[in-house]
């Protein structure tokens, strides 16, 4: 997750690794209007929350933004950064990340972290296109049992970089993924109208982990 090449050298990651679902440290020590968006939530949720909220105030930290600028939840989940930057936020089972990088130099960013495991039944073809599908079966083929689950994970990427540029749904077959082995993948963006035809992205699995990141530079 530290391996920068995940991400525009002007981006900042930060990553934990928690396995416990009742630790709310990170929580409390949020700013009271961030612990206020899921104040009636079970504790699981309000754990996740507050670890990749504190990834998130971490990575702009790094950036020389003060700790005291909330990031608030906007428009169908997205987070709101400070004034200037942009950023994105996943959390799963044990793993919470989050990455920022000023808006000067980069539009916006989609980060997704899943369990390496391969999707349950039946998924694959509720999210794949016939381009997509065919690709999965080459990359299994050449041994990478997971290949469902990471092109599930890059459409998660690639709709976390599009909703805060365009505040519009994207269906799963309104982007198309490119998975390339080399560790990149291009989302060509199907939707009209859109700012861009593609976002770059790229991949890995590590620790268990698929992680993938979509960006606009
Ligand atoms: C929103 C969605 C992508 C979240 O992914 P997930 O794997 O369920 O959950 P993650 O933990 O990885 O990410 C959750 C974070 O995503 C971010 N997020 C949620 N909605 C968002 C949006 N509209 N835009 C950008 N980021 C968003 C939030 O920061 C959220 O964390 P928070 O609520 O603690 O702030 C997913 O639930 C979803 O709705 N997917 C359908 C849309 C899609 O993927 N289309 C495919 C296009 S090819």
């Amino acid at each position: 997750m530290q391996d920068l090449t995940l991400f525009p050298p002007a981006a900042r990651v930060v990553y934990l690794r928690n396995d416990d679902a009742a630790d709310l440290s990170n929580y409390r020590d949020l700013l009271p209007s961030e612990r206020a968006q899921v104040s009636e939530a079970v504790d699981m949720r309000k754990g996740e929350f507050g670890d990749a909220r504190w990834c998130a105030h971490q990575a702009l930290k790094e950036l020389g933004v003060r700790a005291t600028e909330a990031i608030l939840r906007g428009e169908r989940g997205m987070p709101l950064w400070p004034a200037g930057y942009t950023g994105s936020l996943t959390h799963t089972e044990g793993l919470r990340a989050a990455v920022a990088a000023p808006t000067r130099l980069v539009r916006s960013m989609g980060l997704d972290a899943e369990p390496a495991r391969p999707l349950p039944a039946g998924v694959l073809h509720q999210i794949a296109l016939p381009a997509e599908r065919s690709l999965v079966d080459a990359m299994r083929a050449a041994g990478h049992e997971g290949a469902d689950r990471l092109l599930f994970c890059a459409k998660e990427a690639t709709y976390k970089c599009w909703f805060p540029v365009t505040r519009r749904w994207l269906g799963f077959e309104e982007a198309e993924i490119e998975i390339r082995a080399d560790g990149t993948f291009t989302s060509h963006l199907l939707a009209r109208p859109t700012p861009v035809s593609c976002f770059e992205g790229r991949w890995a699995v590590r620790g268990g982990y698929v992680i993938a990141s979509a960006f606009y530079s």
